[in-house]
């Protein structure tokens, strides 16, 4: 095995990929350069994070020491890193997740999603197009994308490929219009790229301000678990490394200038899904009384609240083979069992101790 891919190397100058992952480091990004440590060991990773609140190296401890693995701190939004990294390490593929995320920090500062999410991504499609010159063979622009650029659904439908763009929060208009802007760079420069639009992801890693690590922190911590409106949104949930798997079948095989869904066809009324959360934990920990359910306080709705989301990732399955591995309920277990099972993790992102001890380990080494 060893000499037939030493014998490739030698025959295909290219055979050994060099990948550019943004936000590496933040939930889903550090499955993605796990999976493709893993399943590629021929690849170099070149794992590009800012480390925002959202970004953890500890996602990484793992696999940091990995000779194909290299982690850089800096910004998308910083054009001469970017070229720098384009020249230095001749990349042949990027796979961009670096953004903000959450909806909620939209509504209050929408400023830092047009920021990173709008220009950001704008920068790292010029550095692409630049380094790649006019004819780019073997290369690919990956972004990934959400199904919150489609808006929100009624009662009935799911969200194709072909739907129409109608985003309703700071954060889904952020990542529409980088949508749009990588679609513009396909059609007007002829850049390689593919889109993934995908569901609401869980699993490890999640950052507790989401709704599910939100909600068993909160439960470990006999904490209410706020729950917007009455409870009736309904969100459709991916096992993140389902997700991760679904990014590396579309980076290898997907057609350029195509879009694909991605979504378990999974999906749970917000109530519903606490209220599973909640019987998952009572079975796990010891209660000072009562089920967890009691923590459930129904509080004010978040602003333009999108009330249903659904997909319909039937051309991933169609055209890819692409499907979902795991049951919800299997999943959501696995998800109790790794927030039990890596406490320091929680209380570190949740007492921001990893952020200081980032600030200051960079600081002494610049
Ligand atoms: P996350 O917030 O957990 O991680 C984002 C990462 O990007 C962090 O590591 C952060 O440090 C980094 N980052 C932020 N700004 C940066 C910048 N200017 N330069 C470099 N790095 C920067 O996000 P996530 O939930 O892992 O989402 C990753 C991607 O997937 C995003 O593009 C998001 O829109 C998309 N997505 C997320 C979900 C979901 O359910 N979480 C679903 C569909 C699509
Ligand atoms: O659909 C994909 C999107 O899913 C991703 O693009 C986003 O990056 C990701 O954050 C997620 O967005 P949501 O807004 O759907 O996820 P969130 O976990 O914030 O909320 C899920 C649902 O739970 C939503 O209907 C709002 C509700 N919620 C959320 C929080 C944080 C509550 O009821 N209470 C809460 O405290």
């Amino acid at each position: 095995m060893v000499i037939f891919v030493l014998l490739l190397k030698v025959l295909i100058p290219n055979f050994m990929k060099k990948i550019l992952i943004t936000g590496g480091a933040g939930f889903i990004g550090s499955h993605v350069v796990r999976r493709f440590l893993q399943q590629y060991p021929d690849y170099q990773i070149f794992n590009l994070d800012k480390l925002t609140y959202a970004g953890n190296l500890q996602n990484l401890s793992d696999i940091e020491q990995n000779p194909n693995y290299h982690f850089i701190m800096g910004d998308i939004c910083d054009s001469s890193l970017l070229q720098t990294l384009f020249s230095k390490y001749a990349l042949d593929g990027v796979i961009h997740l670096a953004a903000e995320s959450h909806v909620d920090r939209s509504i209050s500062h929408p400023m830092d999603f047009v920021q990173t999410n709008v220009l950001g991504t704008v920068n790292l499609l010029n550095a692409a197009k630049e380094a790649w010159g006019k004819t780019p063979s073997n290369k690919r622009f990956y972004h990934v994308s959400t199904d919150e650029v489609y808006g929100s659904l009624g009662e009935k439908g799911l969200f194709t490929e072909t739907t129409a763009y109608d985003p309703k929060s700071p954060y889904s208009a952020s990542k529409a219009s980088s949508d749009h802007f990588v679609k513009a760079y396909y059609n007007t420069y002829s850049l390689p790229i593919v889109i993934s639009n995908c569901s609401n992801n869980y699993g490890p890693n999640h950052f507790p301000e989401k709704l599910i690590p939100m909600a068993i922190n909160n439960i470990k911590n006999n904490q209410p678990i706020p729950i917007y409106g009455k409870g009736e949104n309904i969100r459709d949930w991916l096992y993140v490394i389902d997700h991760a798997r679904a990014i590396d079948t579309i980076f290898h095989h997907g057609n350029n200038g195509e879009t694909y869904n991605i979504g378990g066809f999974n999906e749970w009324k917000n109530i519903d899904l606490i209220h599973l959360l909640c019987c998952l934990m009572d079975e796990t920990m010891e209660r000072p009384s009562g089920s967890s359910a009691q923590l459930i306080t129904f509080v004010n709705d978040r602003s333009g609240h999108d009330l249903r989301y659904a997909i319909d990732a039937t051309k991933l399955a169609h055209e890819l083979g692409w499907q979902p591995s795991l049951q919800f309920e299997e999943g959501l277990k696995k998800t109790v069992k790794w927030y039990f099972e890596n406490e320091e993790w929680l209380t570190n992102v949740t007492s921001g101790e990893y952020q200081t001890y980032y600030q200051t380990l960079y600081k002494e080494k610049t």
